[in-house]
């Protein structure tokens, strides 16, 4: 038994019993969400210990993990800012309104603020093409998305999910 399978013992045997023994590969997704609430992103180690419990390669995991925007390979900031700049979305000011955050905020994409609160990142189509620029917010427990964004917009945004942010943290 490896170090990921005795700390989440119970809930990956209330997960594997939902699947018939020879398909047990199924249920990657929600161990890769065990891996990925315990500290924000999916390690290598992650990926191995699950690839071992599920008798499958490390290669087969890591394409599943790569393969969603939701799983993340580095730990990033409190709060993930995803925007895309999939075509449709690049038509309507995607690009342009991702460097206008990435000024704001003083990061370049996949960076993270100092102040550990944001990471923006680029992501492919998140299903909202004609509401572009578009992006998804990815806090602890929720995914909030925001449509028809500009930088004004943007702005306020920010300065809520600090605040909300902040409060989280003195009151932890
Ligand atoms: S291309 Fe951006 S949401 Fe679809």
């Amino acid at each position: 038994m490896n170090e990921f399978q005795e700390k989440n013992s119970d809930e990956i045997r209330q997960i594997l019993a939902k699947y018939p023994p020879e398909y047990k590969r199924s249920a990657v997704m929600p161990l890769l969400h065990i891996a990925q609430r315990r500290k924000g992103y999916v390690s290598p180690d992650d990926i191995r210990n699950i690839a071992e419990i599920l008798d499958i390669s490390s290669t087969d995991v890591a394409s599943v993990s790569g393969f969603y925007t939701l799983f993340h390979e580095e730990e990033g900031g409190r709060y993930r800012i995803q925007i895309c700049t999939d075509l449709p979305c690049a038509l309507r000011g995607a690009e342009t309104f991702l460097q206008s955050v990435c000024a704001e905020l003083g990061v370049a994409p996949g960076e993270t603020t100092s102040d550990g609160f944001f990471t923006v990142e680029e992501v492919k189509c998140l299903a909202a093409c004609h509401r572009a620029p578009v992006l998804q917010v990815q806090g602890e427990d929720e995914i909030i998305y925001h449509e028809n964004q500009t930088l004004e917009t943007f702005r306020t945004l920010i300065e809520d999910l600090r605040r909300h942010g902040q409060a989280q943290k003195e009151g932890a």
